[in-house]
Formats: structure tokens, sequence, C-alpha cells
């Protein structure tokens, strides 16, 4: 009976969403996300704020909350940190003062989100039971004072968990003030070298492997004598005491997949407690730190949808100028186009609020950057956005951490006020969406998938084989080759529908397994535009080289053959030659001769390759495969064969600055702007501007609409 309401709203939902992002809902992975819906409710964004009510007098909580709903706010936060008053005894709960905050709460007009406080345990309990805490890889033991610090593989923390989950669900999971959970705290996987990670992770491998003897075949313990006689004698790599390939790499990258397994089904065990009480009344999902290496959101079964933290502006400066005021540029765009495919929503649960704490360097936001960030938030589909926190602290950990009201605990601080007036313009203009617009034909014959998963990062990481290798800077190089067209763009995995994007990407696709390449093979027949780029195929899924020809997996695809692959010290000239000009090159170089019917795009100049070629593309059946073999030293060769392909194609692009971002939503056209200088767009004639101004400012929003006058 639910299952139809369900759709329709999951659909409207999804039409909505910025560029109408494909959801991969379908996905028998993620059949239990029901709880997405309820976000979907009415057409809007949400806003929130983070409160901890242990930190203020009593007194002043009903102010705060009054306070909160009087600027716009929608929710308020709590909870995530406060074991030591939810259990301030072994077996002793209290939630007094949790019925308290939610009943002033809900008195001022705002719903709640609970934390589970997993991330902070109580003294008590690392006094009793210190193996609640990680030993990290030079054998220590950590300890109380500091948060998320625990083993998640240790039984006791994980018994606690459960109780402290259950008292909570069982106490709030009917109560309709509470509107959904956040598991957790920007779960992580620090290094955990416990016994209990040890047993762990034998328990993985057996559940794995099957026998010992298989694991050692994909391990390769045939060499070193590093073969295992049976599961309980195998150790947890440790890559601080042995370098790169000193140990199997397949080990190292099997450490990687268990603590991702780990941490998703430590999530999944919350998420299972709280749906017991709460049903689907209310959803639940979890905080993640961005787009990090070492959570896999994909890999979690029962959350309802992800949400992550943004904290943009923290002392780097990516694009120069002042743009390190405006944020890092491609921060809000990679995380929404890495998790809004998991299910077609997502939120962004904390949202820097003004200066924060904890970077080497800790500058004021521009002025207008945190209204771009919440309107690009908004333009990128976000559901849900909260604010990391009401209160500037006062004392304590984080106390050089602004909030929304300064230390006089009511007044405005600058950024404050600029995010709630900007809540309530958000409010004002999102009436205007119209939920059953399409996304137009312009945007969506280039819409583009980029494959991309953790497991190909971690082999990257494991063996990047020179110094020069960055696997977050070459993904973000082609992330921006792409972005810079204004195609809308989605981190999609193996399993998604490829054929729901005219464009698909695998940069540095290392591992590519029979049934992949089969499947990219299907998707090019049918006449997609598929891009491969240095690295891709080189490996099979195992993470081995397959025995035959370098690159196996992909040289009937490529249609080329590769010969090898070079890399060289920062002081060695190179070159790689493409229409007319010539491009420096360093950090890696697929060696490729073209087959008959494979057109060569460039070439080597030097080295005793020069004259080989290093990108390639072919026809094949209605749709086109593009081989990047190098990797140059500005990207911008890749940046032009990219674009070129959408070219070849037919498919209009833009050429935007980088940092400079175009997103859709419910009819309107959206630009922001991350880039220090100005951007004098050319808008289509028939385009309506709604707000905002050309040339583009930095930390500027332009909202237009097309066909209307
Ligand atoms: C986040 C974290 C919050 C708070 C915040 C401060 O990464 O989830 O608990 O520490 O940073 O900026």
């Amino acid at each position: 009976m639910l299952k139809p309401l369900l759709a329709t709203l999951l659909a409207a939902a999804v039409a909505t969403a910025a560029v109408a992002a494909p959801a991969d809902a379908g996905n028998p992975q993620h059949a239990h996300l029901q709880g997405a819906a309820l976000l979907h409710q009415r057409e809007q964004m949400s806003f929130g704020v983070y409160y901890y009510p242990k930190q203020w007098p009593e007194a002043q909580w009903q102010r705060d909350f009054d306070g909160m709903a009087k600027l716009g706010f929608d929710f308020t936060h709590m909870a995530e940190f406060s074991w030591t008053y939810l259990e301030p005894k072994e077996g002793q709960y209290d939630f007094t003062w949790l019925d308290h905050a939610i009943a002033l709460a809900h008195a001022a007009g705002l719903r709640v989100i609970l934390g589970t406080p997993s991330a902070a345990v109580p003294s008590w309990m690392g006094q009793r039971y210190p193996q609640v805490y990680r030993v990290d890889e030079h054998g220590q033991r950590h300890e109380h004072g500091i948060r998320a610090e625990v083993s998640l593989t240790d039984p006791t923390y994980k018994a606690f968990v459960a109780k402290i989950v259950t008292a909570m669900a069982q106490r709030y999971g009917h109560d309709p003030r509470v509107w959904g959970w956040q598991i957790d705290n920007e779960p992580s996987t620090f290094p955990d070298f416990s016994d209990s990670a040890r047993k762990a992770f034998q328990d993985w491998l057996r559940k794995k492997y099957g026998t010992v003897d298989a694991m050692n075949a994909v391990w390769a313990g045939s060499f070193w004598s590093t073969r295992y006689g049976s599961f309980d004698e195998v150790l947890l790599p440790n890559t601080t005491l042995a370098a790169e390939d000193k140990l199997s790499p397949h080990a190292v990258l099997d450490l990687a997949r268990f603590r991702a397994d780990t941490q998703a089904q430590f999530l999944d065990d919350q998420a299972d407690i709280i749906h017991k009480y709460a049903g689907h009344r209310q959803w639940v999902t979890t905080d993640y730190t961005n787009v990090s290496t070492d959570t896999d959101p994909r890999r979690t079964r029962d959350l309802d949808f992800p949400t992550f933290t943004l904290y943009p502006v923290a002392g780097t400066n990516v694009l120069g100028g002042d743009s390190y005021a405006v944020g890092k540029p491609a921060n809000l765009m990679e995380a929404a186009a890495y998790f809004r495919p998991v299910n077609g929503t997502f939120g962004v649960m904390e949202l820097q609020p003004g200066q924060v704490n904890w970077a080497s360097i800790n500058p004021q936001p521009m002025p207008g950057a945190i209204s771009m960030w919440m309107w690009h938030a908004f333009a990128s589909g976000a559901s849900l956005l909260a604010t990391y926190r009401y209160r500037h602290p006062l004392r304590g950990s984080e106390m050089y951490h602004e909030g929304i009201v300064g230390t006089d605990g009511v007044t405005l601080s600058r950024t404050g006020r600029e995010f709630t007036d900007t809540l309530r313009d958000i409010k004002a203009f999102e009436g205007k969406l119209d939920p059953s617009a399409k996304l137009p034909e312009r945007l969506a014959a280039r819409y583009t998938g980029y494959l991309w998963n953790q497991d190909v990062f971690w082999d990257l990481e494991i063996q990047p084989q020179t110094t020069l290798w960055n696997t977050w800077a070459y993904r973000n190089g082609y992330t921006l080759a792409v972005q810079t067209t204004g195609a809308p763009m989605d981190f999609i995995a193996e399993d998604s529908d490829f054929s729901r994007y005219p464009f698909l990407i695998a940069p540095a696709y290392q591992m590519v397994s029979p049934a992949l390449a089969a499947k990219w093979k299907r998707y090019v027949e049918q006449g997609g535009h598929l891009i491969l780029t240095s690295r891709t195929g080189q490996k099979n899924e195992l993470g081995q080289f397959p025995e035959g020809p370098w690159y196996a997996p992909i040289l009937d695809l490529i249609g080329d053959d590769v010969d090898g692959f070079d890399m060289l010290p920062p002081s060695v000239d190179a070159e790689v030659k493409a229409s007319g000009k010539t491009h420096a090159w360093h950090r890696w170089a697929d060696i490729l001769t073209p087959r008959p019917g494979t057109e060569v795009l460039a070439t080597y100049a030097d080295h005793y390759y020069a004259g080989k070629a290093a990108a390639t593309t072919r026809k094949l059946g209605k749709g086109t495969v593009t081989m990047i073999g190098v990797s140059t030293d500005d990207g911008e060769l890749e940046r032009a064969i990219v674009r070129g392909v959408y070219q070849n194609a037919g498919v209009p692009i833009e050429d935007l600055p980088a940092g400079v971002f175009h997103d859709w939503r419910g009819g309107y056209d959206f630009m922001v702007s991350y880039n220090p200088r100005p951007f004098d767009l050319q808008l289509p004639a028939s385009a309506h501007v709604v707000d905002g101004q050309v040339p583009l400012a930095p930390a500027g929003v332009l909202i237009w609409k097309e066909g209307t006058k």
C-alpha cells in the first residue's frame, strides 16, 4: 500500500532535484531507503541549526529556541555528543533534560533531529572498559577526552551503543516532535589495531574467501613467505611499519574494504534499532565528512539518505587571489555529485557558519560566500541544510568557532545575519519552483556520469608509483574538465544504469572486471560516449595484472595496444603534442599504439616513445571511446580532449572558468562562482534574469529562467 505513495513522493523529489538527478533508488542495495520520502512532503529545503542544551543555562533554552524559530529555522539538531548526560552512570539513563529541550524546541515551533551519541563516550566507560578505545598504528591505546577514538569492532563498545540507541529509540521513536535521526557524527575509520579489530578482520576474510588458500592466492602469499596457514594467523597490515610494496597491496586493499564495511555495518546496526521502534515515521541519516576516502555511503543498506558536512573556508587558496575566503571550489559540487545519486535525496547537515577553529589558518569567509554556498546547495538539489552551531561557545573545545549568534548569545554574528537573511530569501524563492519541470534538453543532452568507487581510490593510493601521483588532484582535474562544460554530473557506481548518461567518464579506473568491460562496450555500442584515462583497466577486479598484454581488459574497447607506461622526475623535460600545441607532462604516460580505425589525438614528443600515441579516439557501434593515456602537468590537454568529445558528438557546451558552476532546479538555472575574478558570461537571448548580476562576481549567484521574457 505504501509503495505507490513513496514512489510518487520520490519521483517528485527527483524531478525537482537539481539537474533531475537520476537516482539509483532502483538498486536493490537501497531497497530500504524509504524515509527519504519524508523529506519531500513539501517542495522546499528545510533549514536547521545545531544546539547543545547542556552547554547553556537551562533558563536560556527557551529564549534560544525562540530565537532560532524567529530567524526562520525549521529544525534544531541535538544530542550527538551528550552520552555523558544521557547515561551518567553505567546503565542509568537520564532523558529528563532532553525531554525538556525537545518540549521547548517544539513549543518554539521547531522540529528536532536527534543525534545518537556514539561518537563521544562517557568517562566511566573508558575507565572501566579501556578496550572501547582504538589502538593506533603505533600500538597506543587511545583514551578519554577527545571524541571518535573508539574501536568499532569492540563488542563492549558496540553493546553499549546498542543499548543507548535502543533506549533513545524506545523513548523518541514514536514522538512526532522528532523529525529524524543522525547516527554518530562524521563517521570515519581511524586505523584500529586492537585485538578485536584483528579478530573482526579475520572473520571478514573468512567470509570473503572461504578458505585460507583462496585468500593466499589473491594476496599472492607465494612470494616473501607471506602465505598464511589459517585465518587466525592473519595480521592487520600496518603500512606505518612497512611502506609501499613491502606489504601485499591486496592485503592492504582488503583492510581498507574491511574498515569501510565495518563502518557501514556500525551505521546500519544503529539504523536498524531506530527503524525497529520508529518504523518509517522518522528518517535516519548520518553526516558524512564531505567526500572522505575512508567511508562509503554505498556500503550502507539501512540509512534513508546521506547527508554531509561542509566547511569550505579553512585556509587553503585553491584558485588564488581572494578565493581562500570564498572557499574550496570543488567541495560542495563534488559532494552533491557524490551523495545525490545514492538514492536521489541528500542534505547538508553542517554548513560552516563563519570562522572555524580547527584549520591551520582560520580566515573569515568573504561577505556573500555563505549566502552563495546556501544557494549552491539549494541549486544542487539539497533537501535539508543545517548550520553548525547556534551559539558561539564561551569556553571549552572549539571555543573559537563562530555561531549564528555571537558571544552574548543573542546578537547575530555578521555571518549569522548573512545565513539567516539568505535562508529567508531561499524560502521566499522556492515557491516559484515548478515541481513538474523536467531537465531541459540543452542540459540533459550533456548529462555526464563519472564512474568512481572507493576501492579504486584505495588501490591507486596503495601503489601510486610516483610521488607526483595524487589521486584527489587527478580526480579533480577531470571533475573540472567536465564541470567547465556546464554538464550536469553525477558520480556513479558500476551497478548504476549507464544508459541514463549520454557521456560517461572513468578516470584512472584502475581495476576493471570483464563484466565492467562488457558493460562499457554495450553502453558505447548503443550510442554512449565513453572517456577512459591513464591507468584505467591496468588491473583486474582483484587488483592484479591479468595474464596477458598490458591493459588487457580494455584493449578491444579502446582500439589500441598499450606498449607500457612511464613516469618522470620533475627535472626532466617531456612533452606531448596535440593540435599544434605542446604540453609538459611528468605524472603518467600510457604509451599507445592505435589499431586500424583508431584516430590519434595526441602524441609523445620525446624519449624513446616519441611519435607514439598519448590519446586516441574511435567509433564503436553508435558511440565513441576516447582514451587519454597521458596526465599533463596543467591538465589543459585533457580538458581540451574532454571538450572535444562533447563537441564531436554535436552537443553544445559552455566554457566556464574554474569554480563557476551551473545547476538547474525546478525550471530555473543557477550559476555560482568560487572564482576570484568576475566572469562576464553571455546569457542566451531567451534568458530572463531573476536575481544576481552579470558579470558574476566572486561569491556571486545568478538565477535565470530560459524561454520566458
Ligand atoms: C565538524 C564536526 C562538528 C564540529 C565542527 C566544527 O567537522 O562534525 O562536530 O566539530 O566540525 O567545525
